[in-house]
């Protein structure tokens, strides 16, 4: 249930989190344009403020700043008007007030995969901080299904508390899940509609 704290967001939003390498960017994108909502990015808004890529913030400035820096992002997008689809960057459910603001704010919907699926979609990781050699200690050494395993088993407890809509999509393409994803938010509420006011049975 989410929390009391105030009337609903009158605007519709969807919010999709998950790991890196689940398409949360493309499915944001190809949902934005279905729904007709507006698109916008956690990591973008922070790139936008900061002037820098992400990887160029964790590198210089190391990822407590960063988390900051999202943790700011997640925090304007209360302030944005209009319909919208959010992609919200894979580590930012680790702050509890980050979940207590997507819940509040909208739809989420956890876009699931297998940790060996991440690893196939990511590659070696290039342009992903967490995943770049050295950021796993001295040797530098440990292969992105390891890391990508690692957080995944972290992190999975904190997607499913902040999620509405879970969509495995380890076999679907970006456009499949995108489907998806309408199609559950059109039966989410047409069950809100049926349901309202309505007894069982
Ligand atoms: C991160 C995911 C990235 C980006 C940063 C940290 C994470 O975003 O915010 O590299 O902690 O999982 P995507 O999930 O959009 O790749």
């Amino acid at each position: 249930m989410k929390p009391a704290s105030g009337p609903p967001s009158p605007e519709p939003r969807v919010l999709l989190v998950g790991m890196m390498g689940t398409g949360k960017s493309t499915v944001a994108g190809l949902l934005a344009s279905a729904l007709g909502y507006g698109l916008v990015d956690t990591d973008g808004l922070v790139e936008a403020r900061a002037g820098r890529t992400v990887a160029e913030i964790f590198e210089q400035d190391g990822e407590p700043h960063f988390r900051v820096a999202e943790a700011r992002a997640v925090a304007e997008l209360s302030e944005m008007e209009g319909p919208l689809v959010v992609s919200v960057g894979g580590g930012a459910v680790l702050a509890a007030a980050n979940r207590r603001a997507m819940r509040a704010l909208g739809t989420v919907v956890w876009l699931r995969a297998r940790p060996a699926t991440l690893a196939e979609r990511v590659g070696a990781g290039q342009g992903r901080p967490l995943l770049s050699t050295g950021s796993e200690g001295p040797s530098g050494a440990t292969a992105p299904h390891d890391v990508l395993a690692r957080l995944d088993g972290e992190r999975r407890a904190l997607y499913e508390e902040v999620a509405d809509l879970v969509v495995d999509v380890d076999d679907l393409s970006a456009r499949q899940v995108a489907h998806r994803v309408v199609d559950a938010l059109a039966e989410r509420s047409a069950r809100a509609r049926g349901g309202r006011g309505r007894r069982p049975g």
